[in-house]
């Protein structure tokens, strides 16, 4: 029987988590779930954001079910040492699951095109997964320093490191249309040089029926906002990825539609993109649905489940049109909403 950890941590997670938790018992009813801490409530009750309790529980789990961490921006907890703050908990949970891949779909949703800050014809259609490498690259390896009026960091790539990102992103296109675009600035970076090889070796020998492309990341930058809807799969470094997946979220037209998930060789982590949102936690308003997709991720990526993983899908696209939330200019509660997606499903 496969064994979900599940981590609401702080502000709206509690409330977002309850609502996908909801939603994998009705799709996988066999699958075990368990709750720890993780962020400022585990400070609060173990003085540590990620709490040996959490550490073990990951042992033997086969996914990971995280809400958000963090305070207000007045909470005590900002004034904690940074190693003890909630966001700590978070960036050693993801070092100690090891997921070098970050999985984040941008789609708009059908009907709620005119949401999005883009013009309706330009969102209409979109349905991009950006896959971003996370462990390697200038944030983490290599030599770094900040001497005086100088400072530097050190961007680097091997071939494995190169080669296991791309493996999951022509998987995920092989699911899909069946189309790879790689991210670069080959003409300027030995780090892409290699990286447009690699990617282009492995394309060759492995995956001949898709179709890989190559774009430079300023380029990139522009055309995922101006003509969206001509990527699939995208896949990136770190930097490029990071700046790219943020840039992208302003499609879909709120964060409260964003989930995403990050895989390694072990269990893989699935968490909307939005934070703990402060000002509207407790209240039980916060809109459940990137939480309640990031379940659906769970089951595609973290348990191979794809047919449970569609229903889920199908579900919320029905819900958001049935019920939809505040953020999205609606009147439906967390509640509302989550009974929206349940009757849904019991009806597929
Ligand atoms: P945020 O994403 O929490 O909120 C930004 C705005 O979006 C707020 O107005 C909020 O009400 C709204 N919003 C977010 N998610 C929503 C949802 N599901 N339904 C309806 N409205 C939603 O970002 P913010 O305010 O910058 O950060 C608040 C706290 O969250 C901070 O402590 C920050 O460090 C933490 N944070 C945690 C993340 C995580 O756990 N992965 C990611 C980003 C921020
Ligand atoms: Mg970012």
């Amino acid at each position: 029987m496969p064994k979900i950890v599940t981590l609401p941590g702080d502000g709206i997670g509690p409330e977002v988590t309850a609502a996908a938790v909801q939603v994998l018992r009705e799709v996988a009813p066999d699958v075990t779930i368990e709750e720890h801490l993780i962020g400022g409530v585990a400070y609060d009750t173990h003085g540590d954001p990620f709490p040996q309790p959490t550490r073990d529980a990951l042992a033997n789990a086969d996914a990971v079910l995280l809400g958000t961490v963090g305070g207000a921006q007045d909470s005590a907890w900002n004034l904690l040492p940074r190693h003890l703050r909630p966001e700590s908990g978070l960036l050693a949970l993801r070092k100690a699951l090891g997921c070098y891949a970050n999985l984040r779909p941008v789609r708009v949703q059908p009907g709620l095109e005119h949401l999005s800050p883009l013009k309706a014809e330009l969102a209409r259609g979109v349905d991009i997964l950006i896959v971003r490498e996370l462990l390697g690259g200038v944030y983490f390896d290599g030599d770094r320093k900040i001497d005086g009026d100088t400072a530097y960091n050190t961007m680097r790539y091997t071939t494995p490191e190169v080669e296991r990102v791309a493996k999951v992103a022509f998987w995920a296109a092989e699911q899909r249309r069946g189309r790879v675009t790689s991210v670069d600035k080959a003409n300027v970076l030995e780090v892409s040089e290699l990286w447009r090889r690699d990617v282009t070796a492995l394309r060759d020998r492995d995956y001949r029926g898709i179709h890989l492309n190559h774009e430079y990341v300023d380029s990139v930058a522009m055309l995922i906002v101006s003509d969206p809807s001509r990527y699939d799969v995208i896949v990136t470094e770190n930097l490029f990825g990071d700046i790219l997946s943020d840039l992208a979220a302003v499609i879909p037209g709120s964060l409260g539609l964003m989930p995403s998930a990050s895989l390694g060789d072990g269990a893989g982590l699935f968490e909307p993109i939005h934070g703990s949102a402060p000002d509207i936690a407790g209240k039980g308003i916060a809109n459940p649905a990137a939480a309640i997709m990031s379940a659906g991720m769970l089951l595609r990526h973290g348990l191979k489940r794809p047919d449970a993983a569609n229903r889920i899908d199908r579900a919320v696209a029905l819900a958001l049109r049935a019920q939809p939330t505040r953020d999205l200019g609606g009147a439906a509660d967390t509640q509302t909403f989550t009974r929206a997606v349940l009757s849904a499903l019991e009806s597929s």
